[in-house]
Formats: C-alpha cells, sequence, structure tokens
C-alpha cells in the first residue's frame, strides 16, 4: 500500500510574522515544486496571512495548530473553522498533547472539533499519545485507543480519506528522547488495525499516520522505514529552515 508522506511542521508558539515568512520562502524555494512528498506548515494564527502569501503558487500546505469548534460567537481567544479556510489553510491539527495538558481539553471536544473540520474541508491531524507514566504502566495501547476512538466518534469512512492521524508520544515531544522505530511502528501498527476495526481494511491502510516526537532528519529515514509510519509532525525542528528542508529531503529519498 503507498501512502503519500506528510511532513507538517507545527511551529507552535514561535516567530513573528517576518521570521515566519522567511522561513516559509526558504521551504518553497528548497522544496516548494516537488509533489512526491506533503509538505505542511502549520504557523500561530497571527502568521497564516503573511505565510499564506509566501505559499502561493507552491505545493506547500498551510495548517492551522487548532481551532474551535463553534461556527462564530462569544469564544473569546478562539478561532473557527471557517476563518482557517479563509486564510487558506488546508490542514488543522487538533487534540496536540499541550492542548490536552494545559488547556485541558477532552477527547469529547476534540471530537467536534474534528467533526467540524471535516465539514468545512479542513483535514485535521488528530493527534493522540501516552505520557511517561502511562507507558510505564503499560497503559500505552488503552489510552491511544481511547483517543482515536473517541476521537473519530460519528466520522464516517468516507470522510476517513481526509483525515490524518499523529502518533506523539508525549516523554517524546521537544525531550530529544525520540521512540526507537519498533516502539513507534508498534503503536502505529496498532493505530491502523484499530482503524481496519472501526472502519475495514480498505479505509485503514488508506490513513496516513505520521510520528511526532524529536523527529528530525538523522533518525527521520529509520523512522520513515516503517511499514505504519507515513511521515511526520515536526516541532524543534521544523523552526529553522535547513532541518525542516533536510527531514522533507529525507521523506522524499525514501519515497
Ligand atoms: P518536537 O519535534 O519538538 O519534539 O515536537 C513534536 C510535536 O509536538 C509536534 O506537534
Amino acid at each position: 500500500m503507498s501512502r503519500k508522506y506528510v511532513i507538517a511542521g507545527n511551529w507552535k508558539m514561535n516567530k513573528t510574522s517576518e521570521e515566519g515568512a522567511e522561513l516559509a520562502k526558504d521551504i518553497v524555494l528548497a522544496v516548494g515544486q516537488q509533489a512526491e512528498v506533503e509538505v505542511v506548515v502549520c504557523p500561530p494564527f497571527t502568521l497564516l496571512e503573511s505565510v499564506s502569501k509566501v505559499l502561493e503558487g507552491s505545493n506547500i500546505k498551510l495548517g492551522g495548530q487548532n481551532m474551535h469548534p463553534a461556527v462564530s460567537g462569544a469564544y473569546t481567544g478562539e478561532i473557527s473553522a471557517e476563518m482557517l479556510r479563509n486564510h487558506f489553510s488546508s490542514y488543522v491539527i487538533l487534540g496536540h498533547s499541550e492542548r490536552r495538558a494545559y488547556f485541558d481539553e477532552t477527547d469529547n471536544f476534540v471530537n467536534q472539533k474534528v467533526k467540524v473540520a471535516l465539514e468545512n474541508q479542513l483535514r485535521p491531524i488528530l493527534c493522540v499519545g501516552e505520557t511517561l507514566e502511562e507507558r510505564e504502566a503499560e497503559k500505552t495501547l488503552d489510552v491511544v485507543k481511547t483517543q482515536l476512538v473517541d476521537g473519530l466518534v460519528g466520522v464516517s469512512a468516507e470522510q476517513t480519506g481526509s483525515v490524518v492521524i499523529a502518533y506523539e508520544p508525549v516523554w517524546a515531544i521537544g525531550t530529544g528522547k525520540v521512540a526507537t522505530p519498533e516502539e513507534a511502528q508498534v503503536v502505529h501498527a496498532f493505530i491502523r488495525q484499530t482503524l481496519a476495526e472501526l472502519y475495514d481494511s480498505a479505509h485503514a491502510d488508506k490513513i496516513r499516520i505520521l510520528y511526532g516526537g524529536s523527529m528530525k532528519a538523522s533518525n527521520a529515514r529509520e523512522l520513515l522505514a516503517q511499514e505504519d509510519i507515513d511521515g511526520g509532525l515536526i516541532g524543534g525542528a521544523a523552526l529553522e529552515s535547513n532541518s525542516f528542508i533536510d527531514l522533507v529531503k529525507v521523506a522524499i529519498d525514501q519515497d
């Protein structure tokens, strides 16, 4: 089964408009015209406009880092799916562990967002992953299964064509402690098996499952070589043009 790799940069709360435009320019120049790997950048909301202008005419896609499920209204500080679309986003990261941990986002709330994103032609990147404590208690697969199943309630088999899953073990995020390719593959295979149970294997085989957590060019080759790893959701290594471009190139070579 050939699935096109996705390499998505999650810039988190970093960069001014000018810095973001610079970074995006470098990425466009280096890998903006190739189509073997789907490259996505997810800047903070305040940079969507400046970055979208830089991406115009390239194959690089834009994504938000979060959104609110309501159409509009009194939700101070939030932004809607329509607003993301209005700024040329085609992806949105949902249920990131930092949103779950610092902003108490529940599986149910994440699920509402996933459904609204899909209704608005945004491709959700649904994040799942266990904490160190959960891994040590051998709860990894249970935790991931709950986040996945509850996150996809009400999503039809047809809609899964637009869904991307990101497995991000919390203990590997920003710590430099990357999961071994084997450790990651076990969970990725489990995610695909769970998707096959939820839908069927034909649909599950088409869903891209990204790895996230201290991924960089130097460890990407081995991770991407795993059967069920279809790309990466990149934090730290997405903030500097060379490290991100090198990572994209690894994915292109592996293709
Ligand atoms: P790092 O690549 O910095 O570990 O972050 C991963 C991540 O959280 C991407 O969403």
